[in-house]
């Protein structure tokens, strides 16, 4: 089946990147300009003829313009698909995460963090912009309730092919209900797989994007970035988001504080820059967005460090690993 929506936004999206406004199209096919911004809401489809002459102009293949093709076809990957999310994560049940979904419903945590994304000075944002930049094909791991990345790349460039991914399903339910209602883009699509032990083949992605997914990582966070290496086009790169405590920070607290800090906040430790390098990134730029301390970090661990009466500023990076 044809979608009538989608082939609009690819009609749209291929008239932007040739610099032309709708009447420049209507102008160039012999069309009133209102032809083609019916064809662009998804109200009509063009002729035969007309959709020969778009193919033609594009330089695209009907097909192209009027089919759907889903990435993981192409990648010879099948899974049951349940509200338009493909479950890539074989028979794993996954219930202990139901409390989880219904949360982020109850709080409309996708609405809001797609307005907060939108906000100067957000750490993600910048990545998200570079991100679209480079275009070609973006895979998003652990996106969860505040999407990592992917809500920055498609500020930036609504066209962008994304697959948003995260371990929980419910999750990118919430994600596709939304953003198909706010974007209506023919060029997301939604996989619930473990960015541990990854669905996808060897070389397939220009770009991995993690906004903390593998910080808070359910399994081995070695491993997570092994296998983002691994699905990267050589030339592709990770951009991963991340808060740690820095070893000097973690030297001037009070031994029994530590010892207790690194027990319930595991993930708050370790900087993952010696495991990028073990993964085999070529190269690695950081860029540091600020320390955050304990007075102004509304997360649980600050939470519990004001409890102890410490102040442990957390440094916030982006990363760019690049696979050579
Ligand atoms: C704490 S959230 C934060 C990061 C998230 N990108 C965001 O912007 O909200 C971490 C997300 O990573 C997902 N996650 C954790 N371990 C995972 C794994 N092994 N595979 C896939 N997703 C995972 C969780 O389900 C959760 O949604």
């Amino acid at each position: 089946m044809i979608d009538r929506k989608h082939f609009g936004k690819r009609v749209g999206a291929e008239r932007r990147r040739l610099g032309m406004t709708q009447e420049d199209l209507a102008g160039s096919l012999s069309v009133t300009a209102q032809a083609v911004s019916k064809w662009e809401r998804g109200e009509s489809l063009p002729d035969p003829e007309l959709l020969l002459a778009l193919s033609h102009l594009f330089g695209k293949t009907v097909n192209a313009l009027l089919e759907d093709r889903d990435p993981f076809q192409k990648m010879g990957l099948t899974g049951e698909v349940r509200d338009g999310v493909t479950i890539l994560t074989g028979a794993r049940d996954l219930s202990a995460y139901d409390s989880f979904v219904r949360s982020i419903r109850r709080e409309k945590a996708v609405p809001k963090n797609w307005e907060r994304a939108a906000l100067p000075g957000h750490p993600l944002a910048e990545g998200g912009a570079e991100i679209a930049k480079r275009g070609g094909l973006i895979l998003e791991i652990g996106a969860g309730p505040g999407g990592g990345f992917m809500p920055h790349v498609l500020r930036a460039d609504p066209d962008a092919s994304v697959v948003v991914t995260d371990l929980v399903p419910g999750v990118l339910t919430e994600w596709k209900r939304f953003l198909d209602a706010e974007l209506g883009s023919p060029n997301l699509w939604y996989a619930a797989c473990d960015f541990t032990a990854l669905p996808f083949p060897d070389g397939v992605f220009d770009t991995v994007a993690d906004g903390g997914g593998i910080a808070n990582a359910i399994g081995d966070k070695r491993t997570a970035l092994r296998e983002a290496y691994r699905v990267l086009k050589s030339g592709g790169a990770l951009f991963t988001y991340g808060l740690f405590v820095t070893s000097e920070t973690a030297a001037s607290l009070p031994e029994d504080v530590l010892a207790l800090l690194r027990r319930e906040y595991p993930d708050a430790f370790p900087d993952l820059y010696e495991a990028a390098v073990l993964a085999g990134f070529a190269r690695i730029e950081s860029v540091t967005s600020s320390a955050r301390p304990t007075d102004r970090d509304d997360s649980g661990f600050a939470a519990r460090c004001r409890e102890l009466g410490v102040n442990v500023p957390r440094t916030a990076f982006v990363r760019v690993c690049t696979k050579r």
